[in-house]
């Protein structure tokens, strides 16, 4: 049923980034907004930020005067929480302080209607936690939205044990109503996505710390072969330093100083050393006119092989398949076990989590690894890791196979599950522990990470694509690295068991 926007105010109380941007988008779906926030002034601000931003809306052609107008008449500040009485909902985005959180919702319920519906836009608190002052916490769930608001699709609808299920799923109708792409969730830390995402950081920052490659390197494979629109070491500096540090320091705490969440020693330094990314003019890059920072590595030019030997082609990822079957490279089918043979007699083969080199021992074959793409046809980059015994002739060789693909090809440093491979099997099962623990559900968690940080794909979608059986082989691989670190869920298990 629809919700009619004109006889439904909305109380926006906080006139921050985000409370700014909730407002916008309350008062452009037709709702009247009541904006509240300690400071007058910044209640102005907002009025006027919003304002600007709708006359630059209005300059590209994407609203009518009209509607601008509309849009600024729905709003209006209010000077007291006494007078939002006739808000059927009231969205919260004040400050992250608990005790000042739990106040103003206790004095919103002594002040306003029994039904009112009130959610928080927290980032951080258990919604059980908030909502243990409360009268009536079956009316209280959270809107979790994500910055700028007005832009970004996703809300996190969060429910505590105790959120009527009307209610969640009222405001979940009202933000689809908005043109958001809403997902429940179960107040857990992190909720979905400040919980998945950890991995994008913390692999990136492990990969580093163990020399694999440098972040301009590590930042270009994560998006010429990952499709991510940032890599983790541009967007940590974006994100700002020490907020991105607080975030896995408070997930860390949270489940039980788990390894696969402890903070990076590296980034502390830098954090400690004022070094907090783009606001502060370095971080892990520098930035400011005249900066030149460390260039990405690409291969030097290799002359490509004559030919090269599919040994067992239906047991590699169909696009590396079909980014040979387009080269000029003359390929040549065999039975065996997923190898790409070349001419000198070392084996191309996809990243399972563990070095070449102790694969090269295993097999008795000279391993150079390729990590993995989202599409290796139209990725325009390439990985590979050679193993400690592969002659410089040998890598050449695969060198000069990609780049005469078009590809342009990094040369890591042997480590465990290179870059994206261990990335995206952390991602996957980050996400599949959530659905285990039924904090949400597949759907809900590929949505979140495509529509609140815009991953090219779920990360359970991409498990999916890249088989359940080489994520959890990869993740038992690097376990042999780290035990406390890697540690595969049950239900990936599960969809083994199923395929
Ligand atoms: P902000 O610092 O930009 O704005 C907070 C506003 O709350 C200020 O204008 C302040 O004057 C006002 N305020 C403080 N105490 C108040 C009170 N008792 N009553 C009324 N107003 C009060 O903060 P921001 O970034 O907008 O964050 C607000 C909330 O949104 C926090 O809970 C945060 O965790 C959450 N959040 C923030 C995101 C972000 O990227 N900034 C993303 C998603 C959620």
């Amino acid at each position: 049923m629809q919700i009619e926007a004109s006889n439904y105010p909305v109380a926006v109380i906080g006139a921050g980034t985000m409370g700014e941007g909730i407002a916008q988008i309350a008062a452009s779906a037709g709702h009247p907004v009541l904006l509240y926030d300690v400071s007058q002034q910044q209640s102005q601000n907002a009025l006027e930020n919003i304002a600007k931003r709708l006359e630059r809306s209005l300059k590209k052609g994407k609203i009518t005067a009209e509607k601008r107008k509309q849009i600024l008449e729905n709003l209006s500040p209010r000077e007291t929480l006494g007078e939002l009485s006739q808000a059927k909902l009231v969205i919260e985005a004040i400050i992250e302080v608990l005790a000042i959180k739990q106040a103003v919702f206790c004095e919103l319920e002594s002040l306003l209607a029994e039904d009112v519906i009130l959610a928080t836009n927290t980032s951080s608190f258990d919604l059980n936690k908030i909502g243990s002052v409360l009268k009536r916490p079956q009316h209280f769930v959270g809107m979790h939205f994500f910055n700028p608001a007005p832009v970004m699709a996703l809300v996190e609808i969060v429910r505590s044990q105790d959120t009527d299920s009307d209610v969640a799923d009222t405001v979940f109708k009202l933000s689809e109503q908005w043109a958001k792409s809403p997902v429940h969730v179960r107040s857990s830390p992190g909720f979905i996505v400040n919980r998945v995402a950890r991995p994008f950081y913390s692999e990136a920052l492990e990969i580093v710390k163990e020399n694999g490659t440098d972040a301009a390197t590590c930042d270009a494979i994560m998006r010429d072969c990952g499709g991510f629109r940032m890599g983790p070491f541009e967007l940590m500096d974006l994100i700002g330093l020490d907020v991105n540090y607080t975030v896995t320091c408070q997930i860390w705490e949270s489940y039980q100083r788990h390894q696969r969440f402890a903070p990076s020693e590296l980034q502390k330094e830098l954090v400690d050393s004022g070094r907090l990314g783009r606001k502060s003019g370095k971080g892990f890059y520098e930035y400011g006119e005249n900066v030149e920072n460390a260039a990405v590595e690409n291969a030097q030019q290799a002359s490509a092989p004559d030919s090269i030997l599919l040994e067992g082609p239906e047991r590699l990822p169909e696009s590396l398949r079909k980014l040979f079957e387009g080269g000029s490279v003359s390929v040549q089918n065999n039975s065996g076990n997923g190898y790409v043979r070349l001419p000198g007699g070392a084996i191309v083969v996809p990243s399972n989590g563990k070095s070449s080199t102790e694969r090269s021992t295993e097999i008795e074959q000279t391993v150079i690894s390729v990590d993995l793409c989202l599409d290796y046809e139209s990725s325009s980059r390439i990985v590979l890791a050679p193993a400690l015994e592969c002659s410089d002739k040998d890598l050449q060789q695969a060198v000069g196979l990609f780049q005469s693909l078009g590809k342009q090809v990094s040369v890591i440093k042997d480590i465990a599950g290179m870059v994206l491979t261990r990335t995206v099997a952390m991602l996957a099962n980050e996400a599949s522990l959530l659905v285990q623990e039924e904090v949400a559900d597949s759907a809900g968690v590929n949505l979140a990470m495509r529509k609140g940080v815009n991953y090219p794909q779920g990360p359970l979608e991409w498990a999916e694509q890249w088989g359940w059986d080489s994520v959890v082989e990869t993740i038992d691989n690097l376990r042999q690295v780290n035990a406390e670190r890697y540690q595969t869920s049950e239900w990936l298990r599960q969809k083994v068991k199923l395929i």
